[in-house]
């Protein structure tokens, strides 16, 4: 998703912009761009496809500005070419956004009808117009900001620099995420913390509805209602946590690798082992007192979510929906007032998650939010944080934050559990035990990774995929079908075993590979049975199971993939990791940027 950065600064600013640009690729982008005021007049550079291009061009500029605002766009409206890419400028004015605004073509209409002609699609450019125009009819750069953010409808954040104005940057959010930075007399914005880490760790987060204005000295804040206001300056981490591949050749691989070690410190969080006791600390509601519970997330998470229904409901009895947060707002879901919502979110900022939240609080009920990213907007607007403990996440393929949000469900299923009288103090004891062998065991199952990546390789010249599942393994067929198909671009998908045979048996034959996640549990017969039904049609199996599942079944598959025997309480996190590794090496083995595959944003901030 698109990124901003603003620097106003005391040194030469160009090549800071980029440096900060560069913390903000793994949102995910196509073009990239600043723009920076020379003299007083505003120089823009910019180019379509990665930040490298960009660097190349200003390799021939000489700018010495010490003003400057940076993008990195993923493309909304318009192509992802460089007439459309960020900065957008109209006389004055210099403009960086993320976000959609909802009312563009209207105010698009309202400029021609004035005689101007924007020179690209997007809707951005739009708003540098009506900006101008402002100042042309003789107001200065804050209130003509001011009266142009009462005409836009939707959700973005921008950052704005004046020709003429060599000390005001401003920085406007409603529904896209923006904090300021500062630094020893100089003053940033960034899309996130980790966008400005390089030069500062005072981060002062904006709220949504915020305006503020930066000088070198200071700044201002009005909020929605245009009062002046004091947000607090925090202190982030993201600036320790340097980003960087720590020796792996993807993001993604060191991300997979790191799971035994956030797993555990998400479990700390939760768990007592000493005890064996589970703890979550500051829930809004009375576990007890609940009869129903909704989830609501995107993506991985919301697979996530729908493993954690199957743990709630089977240890817990308490009956829980999970939607799809997109959906969820818009079929208006009947919720009682003070019943619980848990959203989950990694980056805490996806916009239909969000609004799934907002939905929720509206209908009166209290929100726990399962986040990454406790900055972060839907960590904020919650009532309770369930934090993850993943450490930032970069590669655009979500992986650790996936069995870290595992754990926290887990861990929240053994206190509902708890709470509602389903479990005895010895049965809590026996699950935080399961519990406790999971970063021990996701490091036996990482040792199989040279297998798993031979599998790969045969995966990878497949054009579809099925993946297979039943129970609490469905989900982990879909999420593994997800994972292979957004970085390898080969088609997967997955479905519940037992409704194979309603439909997408038809697509069988020798050239479809089918994997299969079948621990040997109390359902393994039953989806073995399945297995035997796409084998008979001459279909490749990839069976993934543990040892005792192999020896039975595994001479009659095309691969078998091993995973350690461990309590079935605790299998979906431990076989996410085949399934992260198989996606993996195919995209390695094929080439494709793993980290950053094409048309995708880490963190969607848009509807
Ligand atoms: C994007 C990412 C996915 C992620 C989803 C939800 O689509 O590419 O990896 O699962 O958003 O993101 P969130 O930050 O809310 O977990």
């Amino acid at each position: 998703m698109c990124g901003i950065v603003g620097i106003l600064g005391r040194e030469p600013v160009a090549l800071r912009l980029v440096e900060a640009l560069r913390r903000l690729e793994y949102r995910g982008y196509d073009s990239a761009g600043i723009a920076v005021l020379e003299g007083g007049e505003i120089r823009r550079v910019r180019a379509a496809g990665k930040l490298r291009n960009l660097v190349e061009k200003l390799s021939r500029e000489d700018l010495s500005s010490t003003i400057g605002i940076g993008h990195t766009r993923w493309a909304t409206h318009g192509g992802p070419s460089e007439h459309n890419a960020h900065p957008h400028v109209a006389g004055r004015v210099a403009i960086v956004h993320n976000g959609i605004i909802e009312n563009y073509k209207e105010l698009r209409a309202h400029l021609q009808a004035r005689g101007i002609t924007p020179v690209s699609d997007t809707d951005t450019e739009i708003v540098a117009h009506l900006i101008d125009l402002k100042l042309e009819e003789g107001a200065g750069p804050k209130e003509a900001v001011l009266a142009v953010l009462e005409e836009l409808r939707g959700a973005f954040a921008f950052a704005i620099i004046f020709a003429g104005h060599d000390n005001l940057m401003i920085g406007a959010r409603r529904g896209s995420p923006l904090a300021v930075g500062h630094g020893e007399g100089e003053m940033m914005l960034g899309s996130d913390a980790i966008a400005l880490a390089p030069f500062t760790s005072r981060i002062t987060y904006l709220e949504d509805g915020d305006v503020v204005f930066l000088t070198r000295e200071g700044f201002e804040i009005l909020d929605e209602e245009r009062r002046h206001v004091i947000r607090p300056v925090q202190f982030t981490q993201a600036a320790s946590l340097l980003v960087d591949k720590g020796g792996y050749r993807h993001f993604m691989a060191k991300e997979i690798h790191e799971q035994p070690d956030v797993i555990g410190h998400t479990m700390a969080e939760y768990l007592d082992f000493g005890e064996g006791r589970v703890r979550i600390p500051g829930l809004p509601v009375d576990l007890a007192a609940l009869d129903r519970m909704t989830i609501t997330a995107c993506g991985t998470a919301f697979y996530a979510g729908l493993v954690g229904k199957y743990w709630i409901e089977q240890l817990a009895r308490l009956p829980v929906e999970v939607d799809i947060a997109s959906e969820f707002r818009y079929r208006e879901a009947p919720l009682a007032e003070g019943g619980l919502s848990l959203v989950i979110s990694q980056s805490g900022e996806t916009a239909d998650t969000l609004a799934a939240l907002r939905y929720c609080k509206a209908c009166g009920q209290k929100v726990a939010a399962v986040v990454n990213v406790p900055e972060s907007t839907i960590a904020r607007e919650s009532d309770a944080v369930l934090r993850t403990f993943a450490g930032p996440e970069i590669g655009v393929a979500s992986t650790k934050a996936f069995t870290c949000q595992l754990v926290v469900m887990a861990a929240f299923a053994i206190a509902v559990a708890r709470a509602r009288g389903r479990i005895d103090d010895e049965r809590e004891a026996e699950l935080v035990r399961a519990m406790q062998q999971l970063p021990r065991l996701v490091v036996q199952a990482l040792e199989h990774e040279e297998r798993i990546a031979e599998v790969a390789q045969e995966l990878a010249h497949a054009q579809d995929i099925l993946y297979l599942g039943r129970g609490i393994n469905f989900p982990l067929a879909m999420e593994g079908a997800l994972k292979f198909k957004e970085i390898s671009y080969i088609h997967a998908e997955g479905y519940a075993a037992g409704e194979l045979k309603h439909g997408p048996i038809a697509l069988i034959d020798e050239t479809v590979p089918v994997v299969v996640i079948a621990p040997r549990d109390a359902l393994f017969e039953k989806t073995v049975s399945n297995m035997e039904e796409v084998l008979a049609r001459g279909a490749k199996v990839v069976l993934i199971t543990d040892e005792a599942g192999a020896a039975e079944h595994g001479a009659k598959t095309f691969q078998t993939i091993t995973v350690p025997a461990a309590d079935p309480f605790i299998a979906p996190v431990l076989y996410a990791i085949p399934v992260q590794l198989l996606a993996y090496h195919a995209a390695v083995f094929l080439g494709t940027d793993v980290d950053q595959p094409r048309n995708l944003a880490k963190s969607v901030t848009v509807e």
